[in-house]
């Protein structure tokens, strides 16, 4: 994880990092810091958030500079761990993303060689790994060190009377932006959207060396040229447009979300055939691999899938593939990914790939890592999410997994178009479930209280029992569980009680019936219930202590409207206890580590 940032030009750094950190803290934000090279190399950094360091740090003047922003993982959060790191003589700064594998084995070379360490981190040895090779030779020294370094490193570095920087890309992402008389550096898009939409992504193992006028990339030793492209998002996709924090902001947007990811797979009303990459020949089976919030949408996809194409679908979680999975050599299979450097589906797209099978990413962000792995890359349209957690990006996976069952599914000509058009009514019922906020603000509040909640619900809705979960979990911090309802009497009775409550998805299909069973089976131990019930359930009410109204769908669509409402309630659970929604606690938005 981390978030890192360059810039060089002829404007002051300073600001131009410290607003790129703060836009990069969805991957890391236990603690950040910026150097700037002025003759001497200047560095502030510190165990804070990048708010806090904007406030507190001096002015240091400086064209060029690099900056930070950590999800820890050698040496606890603190100031002397924080980025960037430096060499003994402190004219070489170094920033990184990602775990030097070999770290123990060359700091312990390095001290035997005289080099003094101050931190705990692997990021250390680079600066001064870079140290042992520096007699002027810029490119050198940077060529030397990295032969020397296993395991993830995509840094940054800035050289005491050097004009520039030069960083590395491997196993982690690094965009250079180009600007006029100034290029940038960083993790992301969203860190320099506001001064160039034209960016260069390196490429796994490119070295760099970037002043204000050039940008030289080398691969294996030799100087190659990749190619500009032109970012699609805007600068207001990034910004929180006056809603209290990005996750609402990007609840908010789901409907546009729907709209701009059906819309990339149709020209003129029908579907694009090839935007999958697969034929129907492909379709005896299909494995599907993923990690958290996009496993649980790979999950209701298994469910739509099976019903649309009548086909076997394997999901499993890729870090656990990755020690255990067998497959059959060839074949097709699909890795979901909102973030394309999620290091355990990377693997497991790796391990495919040298088993024969042709690997087809969905993913959200261009030009990631995913997309240069897999075989085809199908793209989702939910633009930047912020966010640390997974709300507009899974509701764009949903759609992706939608469209394509109902691509390939052999259902009658009719039938598909009638499911098709339904599909695209999904805008207009998102919309309904926003415009009933309010009523999830109270029922947020009652459920503030509480410190353990179950989800439940049945078929393509037990997915969103677990991403309802998830969502609680991770952004309240209140214990929250999500069951396949007909599974909770099999040992999780034992907890129910008037103080853990059960929030019930109960949508008006074949599950309906079993449904009511289990509530009535859980009011009888004395939990509350919380139903999500579709609008004009009457006899709900008197079962239930609460219900959410969700509009009337078509059975198969019943997850998207289901976990709009759900995210809501998530959120303004959190809200209510009053926790740091966009960013909580220990957590990171791309997971670049196993
Ligand atoms: C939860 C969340 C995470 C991610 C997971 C995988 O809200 O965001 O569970 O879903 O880290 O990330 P991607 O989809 O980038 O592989």
């Amino acid at each position: 994880m981390c978030g890192i940032i360059g810039y060089t030009g002829e404007k002051q750094a300073q600001p131009i990092l410290l607003n790129g950190l703060a836009k990069l803290e969805y991957r890391g934000y236990d603690s950040c810091g910026i150097a700037i090279a002025a003759g001497d190399i200047a560095v502030y950094k510190d165990a804070v958030r990048v708010e806090a360091l904007k406030k507190a740090s001096p002015k240091l003047t400086g064209t060029s500079g690099i900056g930070h922003t950590r999800w820890a993982t050698h040496g606890a959060p603190s100031q002397i761990n924080a980025h960037p790191h430096l060499d003994c003589n402190g004219e070489i700064a170094v920033v990184h993303n990602g775990v030097i594998n070999n770290y123990q084995e060359l700091r312990n070379r390095l001290i035997e060689e005289g080099h003094t360490f101050v931190s705990e981190t692997d990021t250390e040895v680079i600066a001064h790994l870079i140290e042992k090779y520096y007699g002027g030779n810029l490119e050198e020294a940077i060529e030397s060190a990295v032969a020397e370094m296993e395991g993830s490193y995509t840094i940054i570095v800035l050289i005491k009377g050097e004009s520039g920087l030069a960083v590395v890309r491997k196993e982690s992402p690094l965009i250079i932006g180009l600007g006029d008389k100034e290029n940038f550096v960083s993790s992301d898009v969203p860190a320099i959207l506001d001064y160039t939409d034209r960016v260069i992504y390196l490429e796994d193992g490119d070295i760099g060396f970037i002043t204000r006028n050039s940008i030289k990339v080398k691969s294996a030793g030799k100087e190659v040229k990749r190619e500009e492209h032109k970012i699609l998002w805007n600068v207001e996709e990034a910004q929180k447009s006056g809603y209290e924090h990005f996750l609402l902001k990007e609840i908010h947007e789901q409907p546009k979300v729907i709209r701009n990811t059906l819309g990339e797979y149709t020209r003129e009303a029908e579907p694009v055939t090839d935007t999958f990459g697969m034929e129907s020949a492909d379709m005896e089976s299909m494995l599907i691999l993923a990690c958290g919030t996009s496993y649980y949408a790979s999950l209701v996809g298994k469910y739509i899938i099976e019903e649309l194409l009548r086909i076997p679908v394997r999901v499993e979680p890729a870090s656990e593939f990755n020690y255990f999975g067998h497959t059959l050599a060839g074949g097709v299979s699909l890795a979901i990914l909102q973030s394309g450097e999620t290091a355990d589906t990377l693997r497991a797209m790796k391990k495919l790939k040298e088993s024969g099978h042709k690997v087809i990413a969905i993913t959200n962000v261009v030009g990631s890592t995913a997309s240069r792995i897999a075989s085809h890359t199908v793209y989702t349209r939910a633009g930047p999410e912020i966010s640390v957690a997974a709300t507009k990006t899974f509701m764009a996976q949903l759609m992706a997994l939608y469209w394509l069952a109902l691509s390939f599914s052999r259902l009658g000509t009719r039938k598909l178009s009638s499911l098709r058009n339904e599909l695209r009514q999904m805008p207009g019922k998102v919309q309904q479930v926003l415009d009933g906020e309010e009523s999830i603000v109270e029922h947020a509040r009652y459920l503030s209280r509480f410190e353990n909640v179950f989800f439940i619900g049945r078929g393509m809705n037990y997915p969103i029992a677990l991403e309802g979960a998830l969502k609680l979990k991770e952004i309240s911090y209140i214990h929250a569980e999500g069951y396949a309802a007909g599974e909770l009497k099999h040992g999780p009775f034992a907890l129910l009680g008037t103080d853990t409550p059960v929030i019930a998805i109960v949508p008006g299909d074949n599950t309906y019936e079993a449904m009511l069973t289990n509530i009535k089976e859980i009011k009888a131990r004395g939990s509350p219930v919380i139903a999500l019930a579709e609008e004009g359930n009457e006899t709900i009410e008197e079962l239930v202590d609460r219900v959410i109204t969700v509009p009337r769908v078509n059975p198969l669509f019943t997850p998207v409207v289901n976990i709009v409402a759900l995210q809501l309630l998530a959120y303004h659970t959190a809200r209510e206890r009053g926790c740091s929604i966009d960013y909580p606690r220990n957590l990171a938005k791309s997971v670049t580590v196993e």
